[in-house]
C-alpha cells in the first residue's frame, strides 16, 4: 500500500462545511426570472393541466401573485399574455390596453422595483398560432418585424423594463431596437431569444398559452436542435443588431450551447428552463420518483455551471423558498 501514488480528492468532500468551502457554483435568488401567464376576466386562477403549480391569472389575482413573488425575494418576472381575441395579425399583441400591457402597468404601479420583462411575440395572439403574419402559407419575415416592433413599443409604454423578443424572425433585434429608440426608449434593454430551437419541450407552454400552430410547425424560423454553428451565427447577428442579453432555449438539451456562448460572447447569458422541462420533473415528483428540491437545485446549479448567468424557470418560487431554508 505504501508505494501507491494517488490524489486524495475526498479530503475536500469530507464534511458539509468543507464542501461548501470549495463549492464553485452557487444559485442566488437574483439569478431567477419567474414566468407568469395573465388572462382576461375576473377571479381567474386556473392551473395549467400539464404544468402543476402554474396558473392562468386574471389581473385581480395577479396582485397576490406579485406580492408573493416579491416577498420571496425574486427580482424579475417575465410576462405572457393570453388574450380572448385572436386574429390573423395578432392585433391584441400591440394593443395599448392589451392584457399583457395592463398587467405590466399594474405591476409597475405597485412594485416599481420588480424587473418586468415582456415576452415579445405574436403566437399567442394570432388565430393561426404562428409567430408572425402568414402570406401564401408561409410566415412572412419583414411584415412580421413591423408588428413585432409595435408590440415592443406598446410594452415599453406600459412600463416594461426589458423587451424579450422570441419570434425568431431575422432582424428582430434590429427592428425592435430602431423602433424603441425612435420612441425614446433608448434605455430599455433587449433580452433576445437568440438561440431558440424548434423543440418538443414547448408542448406544455402551448397548452398554457393556447399558442400551438394551427398548421405546419415552427421549423422555418426556430432552429434545428442538431445545429451548433448556426447558434453562433444567430448570437453574432443579435449582438450586431444591438442585443443586451443572449438567451438559449430550451436549457437542458442545449447546455453545450450555453457554455459556448458564455465562453465566446461577453454578454449576460440567459437559460430558459422551459415548460416541458418543468412538467417532466413535476410528473416524476408526483410519482414519487425523486426528491423535488434535490433534483431542481441540481438541474439549476448545472445550468449555472454550464454558463448561464440568469435562469428563467417555473420553479423560481420553490427555489427561492429552498434558498431561504439553508
Ligand atoms: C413564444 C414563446 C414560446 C415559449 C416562450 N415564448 C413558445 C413557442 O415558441 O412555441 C416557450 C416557453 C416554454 O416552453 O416554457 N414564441
Amino acid at each position: 500500500m505504501n508505494s501507491l501514488q494517488f490524489d486524495r480528492h475526498r479530503r475536500l468532500r469530507q464534511s458539509d462545511s468543507m464542501r461548501k468551502l470549495v463549492r464553485e457554483t452557487r444559485l442566488h435568488k437574483e439569478d431567477l426570472i419567474y414566468p407568469i401567464f395573465v388572462v382576461e376576466g375576473e377571479k381567474v386562477k386556473e392551473e395549467v393541466s400539464s404544468m402543476p403549480g402554474v396558473y392562468h391569472l386574471s389581473l385581480d389575482n395577479l396582485k397576490a401573485e406579485i406580492e408573493e413573488v416579491s416577498s420571496l425575494g425574486i427580482q424579475s418576472v417575465i410576462m405572457f399574455g393570453v388574450p380572448n381575441h385572436k386574429d390573423d395579425v395578432g392585433s391584441e399583441a400591440y394593443a395599448d390596453n392589451g392584457i399583457v400591457q395592463r398587467a405590466i402597468a399594474q405591476i409597475k404601479e405597485t412594485h416599481p422595483h420588480l424587473t418586468v420583462i415582456a415576452d415579445t411575440c405574436l403566437c399567442q395572439y394570432t388565430d393561426h398560432g404562428h409567430c408572425g403574419v402568414i402570406k401564401d402559407g408561409m410566415v412572412e419575415n419583414d411584415e412580421s418585424l413591423k408588428l413585432l416592433a409595435e408590440t415592443a413599443v406598446s410594452q415599453a409604454k406600459a412600463g416594461a423594463d426589458i423587451i424579450a423578443p422570441s419570434n425568431m424572425m431575422d432582424g428582430f433585434v434590429a427592428a425592435i431596437r430602431q423602433r424603441l429608440d425612435e420612441e425614446g426608449f433608448e434605455q430599455i434593454p433587449i433580452m433576445s431569444y437568440s438561440v431558440k430551437y424548434a423543440s418538443a419541450f414547448y408542448g406544455p407552454f402551448r397548452d398554457a398559452a393556447g399558442s400551438a400552430p394551427q398548421f405546419g410547425d415552427r421549423k422555418t424560423y426556430q432552429m434545428d436542435p442538431a445545429n451548433r454553428l448556426e447558434a453562433l451565427r444567430e448570437a453574432e447577428s443579435d449582438i450586431a443588431e444591438g442585443a443586451d442579453f443572449l438567451m438559449v432555449k430550451p436549457a437542458m438539451s442545449f447546455m453545450d450551447i450555453i457554455r459556448e456562448l458564455k465562453d465566446r460572447f461577453p454578454y449576460p447569458i440567459v437559460a430558459y428552463n422551459v415548460s416541458g422541462e418543468y412538467s417532466m420533473i413535476k410528473a416524476a415528483v408526483q410519482n414519487g420518483w425523486f426528491d423535488e428540491k434535490e433534483i431542481v437545485l441540481e438541474m439549476l446549479t448545472g445550468l449555472k455551471r454550464a454558463g448561464a448567468d440568469l435562469i428563467m424557470t417555473y420553479h423560481s418560487k420553490d427555489v427561492a423558498r429552498w434558498l431561504d431554508e439553508k
